[in-house]
């Protein structure tokens, strides 16, 4: 087997798995739904859902990595249960299907780069005209494709490492400056107080279901791309600390985006339901009111965030699949990259097509159960809305679930907490050790689980569980 490649630095590997966290989730979808859910109410659910559920299983993806140095397949083979690497197939097909329309998005943000900092605050106006433009959507996601696929090709600590140590201060610096500006704008405060006085009346089955799958998804949990990861860490490190500070990292940035979105929003007497057009039809509306030069400056820095948000994720997305033709099929980096990234962008197009270009493509199904709230007729989802729902909502919570039952039950405690250890013995016996225990055997498996089960049944089969 060729050299896998390894992070040469603690800091390295937890700026990369950071990066990878920190995306379009973070600053895209975590504001919005936080502005459906009843803003702090449902803050307050989705941290303890980071903390106490999605935690455990961020260390446990990276311990089944670091102990077996593989991908997501050949880790549980290699750990001797053949039949468990079905895990890391569901992962492979999570991560090429999610790509394929997060590139999409990301296409969007880029755009909005180009276009803002020219000027066109028009922009949020025609954003559905925009995304229909499929040529011009289209060449920029090639481009932030390649970029990816560049940045992948290099390897770990040339490439990936390389990369998330640049573009994560870059970004923090960014959204720190956005957030003094956004804090001192006439009005900030009605935001911050919307953003953080809960209305616990809110949370509701729905609410729940959202902001676990959110926290989930957010921390880039359940196909194995920290199982990847986890694969290029050295023996002598603390993952048990280097989690926490993932998780908190993560956790801070969808934080402080709310943080900056909110009185933004707020300062321009601009509604909070903006749903997922919050961020690219309301926000260009706050950035003209600012003003012209200034208005530019933040407006272009804004998306420009949340561009390199979404590469250091795309990145990760990208290395999962191409971790495992690497190591199993021993197809050199380059190769596995280039071409791997060449489908994943052919699967992406009829996600690029299904924002209005195509009509059967953007009115693609009719899930049963979902009804428009207002006329009573059936509602179609899109194409691009329909992969997550396979992805996001189903797939990556079944994944899950299977890796806390595997850890937990199948490779064992023992096994895992062994793994824990390595590089900090404190670890051993410590009370979050025993949480994290517990949690992976119980808790996780339960809730992920539950998760799942609503899916099919709510989305798929029309049984409304949640309301
Ligand atoms: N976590 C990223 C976000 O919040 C997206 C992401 C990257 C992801 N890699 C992942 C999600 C792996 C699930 C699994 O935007």
């Amino acid at each position: 087997m060729a050299a896998r490649g390894a992070f040469n630095s603690r800091l390295g590997f937890i700026l990369a798995a950071a990066g990878s966290a920190v995306g379009l989730g973070n600053i895209w979808s975590f504001p919005f739904k936080v502005g459906e859910g009843g803003g702090a109410a449902f803050l307050f659910v989705y941290l303890i859902f980071c903390f106490l559920i999605c935690y455990p299983v961020l260390v446990t993806e990276i311990a089944i990595g670091r102990k077996t140095q593989r991908n997501p397949v050949g880790a549980f083979k290699s750990l001797g249960f053949r039949r468990w690497s079905i895990i890391g197939y569901l992962g492979l097909a999570s991560g090429v299907l999610i790509l394929s329309f997060y590139n999409v998005v990301a296409a969007w943000s880029f755009g909005y780069v180009v276009e803002l900092i020219q000027g066109n605050f028009g922009i949020g106006k025609n954003f559905g005209t925009f995304i229909t433009d499929w040529v011009t959507v289209g060449l920029y996601g090639c481009i932030f494709m390649g970029a990816t696929a560049l940045i992948v090709s290099r390897g770990i600590s040339g490439g990936i490492e390389r990369a998330a140590k640049i573009l994560m201060p870059t970004l923090f610096l960014i959204i720190l400056g956005l957030l003094i500006y956004a804090l001192t704008l006439p009005g900030a405060m009605d935001g911050v107080k919307f953003y953080l006085v809960p209305d616990f009346s809110k949370i509701t089955g729905d609410v729940i279901y959202s902001a676990l799958g959110q926290a989930f998804f957010s921390l880039s949990l359940g196909m194995g791309a920290l199982i990847t990861y986890g694969s290029y860490v050295s023996k002598d490190q603390n993952i048990v600390s280097a989690g926490a500070m993932i998780t908190l990292a993560d956790v801070g940035i969808a934080f402080i985006a709310g943080f900056l979105m909110f009185p933004l929003v707020f300062s321009q007497n601009l509604g909070t339901d903006g749903g997922p057009g919050l961020i690219f039809e309301t926000l260009p509306g706050a950035f003209e009111a600012i003003g012209p030069v200034v208005g530019v400056v933040i407006g272009t820095l804004f998306f420009l965030l949340l561009s390199f948000a979404a590469l250091t994720s795309t990145v990760s997305l990208l290395e999962v699949p191409t971790s495992y033709v690497v190591d199993e099929h021993g197809v050199s980096r380059k190769k596995a990259v280039w071409s791997i990234a060449t489908v994943i962008f052919i699967i992406g197009i009829p996600s690029l097509l299904s924002a209005g270009t195509v009509e059967w493509l953007t009115n693609f199904i009719h899930l049963p159960g979902n009804f428009n709230a207002e006329t009573g007729e059936p509602a179609f989802t899109s194409f691009m809305d329909f992969v997550g729902i396979i992805a996001n909502d189903t797939f990556l919570p079944v994944g899950g679930f299977l890796i806390a039952v595997f850890a937990a039950w199948v490779w064992r405690k023992e096994n895992l907490n062994e793994e824990l250890a390595q590089g900090d013995e404190a670890i051993r016996g410590s009370l979050l050790q025993k949480y994290i225990d517990f949690a992976i055997s119980y808790i996780c498996p339960l809730m992920l689980g539950a998760i799942a089960v609503v899916t099919i049944l709510d989305r798929f089969l029309g049984i409304k569980l949640i309301g």
